[in-house]
């Protein structure tokens, strides 16, 4: 593993954070360093669970065709569940975890507010290792990668993720995390497949895709794929490791910050989409960073 020159420091900021939004302080160094890549690291933030909400913790409660339970708050669309007697409770739970994951947006990310789009969040109660047994490797996310949506292009919009380890038994969620994103995509750029517009209307005309990819997300796939599939890259490329205990959140752009999940279970995720111009430094997106690279217009 090729951490030289990195330290956690330079790619983990760590805020002191306590609330879930009421009397924070903003901080305007949060939204300087999630444009820049970095994750922020909110050690004292924890999601607490209620009594009742622990029965959740059960792996058994996912549908075996799933990788986790997921939620849209907005349209109340739960999915993933095989215990539908168990379904208040986890409706009950996402949707608190929404409106606090909101209301912390809201007050560390005030740059943010107007802009933040179709959340969705998920609670993962598989331990990482059953990724690495049971998935393909497009899937694993235990390889580092940015994250990009095979099937719903977004064409540019940028994923906002904020996790939460909820573990009861203390087991920290253990991550890399990987260099600076333009770095990455030079790298990789020669070496992604042409975008072909045939290959993409087709792909949306057989139902693979939701709406067609544009050369952003087609972009934005190769590189995730080329990522994981790159052993010598997940062997020596920069990274570094970190651990975040239980009781502790972090946030990332993951479309942006390359990742990787090592071991670990349970914990809360959700997720926000926000367009490009809903940026303090839209030139530091990874839409901006590719056009610049290709000089191309991209969506
Ligand atoms: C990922 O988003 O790639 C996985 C993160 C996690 O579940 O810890
Ligand atoms: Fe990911």
């Amino acid at each position: 593993m090729n951490s030289e020159n990195k330290t956690a420091e330079s790619l983990i900021v760590t805020l002191p954070c306590t609330g879930w939004g009421q009397n924070e302080p903003a901080n305007p160094q949060a939204v300087e360093a999630l444009e820049q890549g970095k994750v922020l690291y909110l050690p004292n933030l924890a999601f607490m669970l209620s009594e009742e909400e622990k029965q959740l913790l059960d792996p058994s409660l996912v549908d075996v065709k799933r990788k986790n339970i997921s939620f849209k708050p907005v349209e109340g669309t739960l999915t993933g569940i095989t215990d539908s007697s168990k379904e208040p409770l986890l409706r009950g739970l996402l949707q608190r975890y929404y409106q606090h994951s909101l209301s912390l947006m809201n007050q560390l990310l005030p740059d943010y507010t107007t802009s933040l789009c179709h959340p969705t969040n998920s609670l993962r109660l598989h331990p990482v290792s059953a990724w690495r047994d049971k998935t393909s490797w497009r899937k694993d996310d235990s390889r580092l990668h940015v994250d990009a949506f095979p099937s719903r292009p977004n064409y540019g919009q940028r994923i906002l993720r904020l996790f939460s380890n909820i573990n009861p038994y203390g087991e920290p969620r253990s991550w890399r995390v990987g260099e600076d994103f333009r770095q990455l995509a030079s790298r990789y750029l020669p070496q992604l497949d042409r975008f072909s517009p045939f290959s993409s209307w087709l792909q949306h005309k057989v139902g693979i895709t939701k709406s067609p990819r544009s050369h952003y997300d087609h972009l934005m796939l190769q590189l995730h794929d080329k990522m994981k599939s790159d052993a010598e890259y997940q062997k020596n490329g920069l990274q570094i490791p970190f651990d975040f205990p239980s009781g502790s959140s972090w946030i990332c752009f993951s479309d942006q910050t390359p990742h990787a999940a090592m071991s670990g279970q349970y914990i809360l995720e959700q997720t926000f989409l926000l367009p490009v111009s809903g940026m303090k430094h839209p030139e530091q997106s990874p839409l901006k960073i590719l056009e610049s690279l290709t000089h191309e217009t991209l969506v």
